[in-house]
């Protein structure tokens, strides 16, 4: 009998022909939309409350790829309290219930550190919209901030499994070293310009639009919600009068 499988774990060319076939009868699942774009907005300490909803969604493991660790709910929360939004940006991308889908921390050297002229980036993006370019767009967001504050250099510590992270950071150029489990990426920033300003304005404001739609939708939302209740109440009411 042929095995199917040969000593190095290769499939033999006639089940690779088969399953070939087979793969092309079959629906493929498509490619997630990715979407033209993204508004992000700049996040303050009055958001901690949503981005730790947002990291405490994150499953075990990307809590590991985000933190180098798996992070426990009281290690985030510890993060979270100690975010300090002075000295760096916090970027968050909202859904329409206002709930932080994607996260972005640029972390900015202390003004005490001599001669520091990089920035560091950490993201993470809710698990079910993944794919659709918001890691991508965070990270643009990120080198945009950073340039602008004159900095040089975007520095990302990743996992050296982190495939998505590392492809972010590969494909906008920066030099990856990996060292083992881990790898360090760097990327050489432009010098700001004032098109560069104008580009962090216009996306800012477009961001902050997009956001007060969604407050008002949710205000709407929540209006007709409590009209319909007292709608239902006041049909039962009716009924139990009638009855
Ligand atoms: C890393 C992370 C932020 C990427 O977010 P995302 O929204 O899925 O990223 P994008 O949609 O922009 O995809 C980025 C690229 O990675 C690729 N990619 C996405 N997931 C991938 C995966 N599991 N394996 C390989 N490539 C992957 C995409 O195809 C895309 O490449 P392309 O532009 O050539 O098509 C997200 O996976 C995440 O939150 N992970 C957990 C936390 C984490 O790892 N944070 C980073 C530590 S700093």
């Amino acid at each position: 009998m042929t095995p199917s499988i040969d000593a190095c774990g290769a499939p033999d060319p006639d089940h690779a022909h088969r399953d070939a076939a087979l793969a092309a009868a079959l629906p493929a699942d498509p490619p997630p939309e990715r979407l033209a774009w993204i508004p992000i907005r700049s996040l303050g300490p009055a958001h901690r409350p949503r981005i730790l909803e947002h990291l405490l969604g994150l499953p075990e493991h990307d809590r590991y790829l985000r933190f180098g660790f798996p992070a426990t709910d009281a290690q985030i929360a510890r993060y979270v309290d100690g975010l300090n939004f002075e000295r760096d940006e916090v970027f968050g991308v909202f859904n329409r219930r206002l709930q932080v889908v994607a996260l972005a921390h640029l972390a900015y050297p202390p003004d005490d550190t001599p001669g520091a002229t990089g920035a560091e980036f950490g993201g993470s993006v809710a698990a079910h919209l993944r794919g659709r370019g918001y890691g991508s767009r965070l990270f643009e967001h990120a080198v945009l901030h950073a340039r602008n504050r004159g900095l040089d250099t975007l520095f990302i510590h990743a996992l050296s499994e982190n495939t998505a992270m590392l492809r972010i950071a590969r494909k906008a150029g920066a030099t990856v070293e990996r060292a083992g489990s881990e790898s360090d990426a760097y990327l050489r920033l432009p010098p700001e310009t004032l098109a560069s300003h104008m580009e962090a304005l216009v996306g800012e404001g477009a961001a902050a639009l997009d956001y007060q739609f969604k407050q008002q939708a949710r205000l709407v939302d929540a209006f007709l919600g409590a009209i319909a209740e007292v709608r239902g109440g006041a049909t039962r009411t009716g009924g139990q009068a009638n009855g």
